[in-house]
């Protein structure tokens, strides 16, 4: 099969249900990618394909043939940061940093859809996004900030 990671293409021989998220870290080596519960109940494991926020650990090799995959890896790069990325460092909002890749992730494709969301439209958006260090009022200051610099943009 072939799909394209972070603007790089790839051709890969895999089982046709391998999970994304495996094909992703082990077969391509992108390792943002983290791996939390396998059932997509935590968000640490969220990429996008072909733009959508999508669960990589429920995600079958087989539904991204031709698709276009984006981790944390390609979001912004170290001279160019996405805002959302930019952000969460003003904020500081990462603990451990464990699920934050996922965290941002969900962050960009909330604003790609809602460029202006109130605290219940973040809150909603990031509800299936787990952090056991407790995050959360971090993660919605760094969304807000986000919001309002892509909207100054
Ligand atoms: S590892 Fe995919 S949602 Fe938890
Ligand atoms: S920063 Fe530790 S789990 Fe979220």
């Amino acid at each position: 099969m072939k799909l394209t990671v972070n603007g790089q293409a790839h051709e890969v021989d895999v089982e046709d249900d391998m999970p994304l998220l495996w094909l992703l870290r082990d077969e391509l080596g992108v390792t943002g990618v983290k791996y939390g519960c396998g059932i997509a109940q935590c968000g640490a494991c969220t990429v996008h394909v072909d733009g959508m926020a999508v669960r990589s650990c429920q995600v079958p090799a087989a539904a991204v043939d031709g698709a276009e995959v984006t981790t944390i890896e390609g979001l912004g790069t170290p001279d160019a940061l996405h805002a959302v990325q930019a952000a969460w460092i003003d904020q500081q909002v990462a603990q451990c940093g464990y699920c934050q890749s996922g965290q941002i992730m969900q962050a960009a494709d909330l604003l790609d859809r809602i460029p202006d969301p109130t605290d219940e439209e973040i809150d909603r958006a990031m509800s299936g996004n787990l952090c056991r260090c407790g995050t959360y009022p971090r993660i919605r200051a760094a969304v807000k900030l986000a919001a309002t610099k892509l909207q100054e943009a």
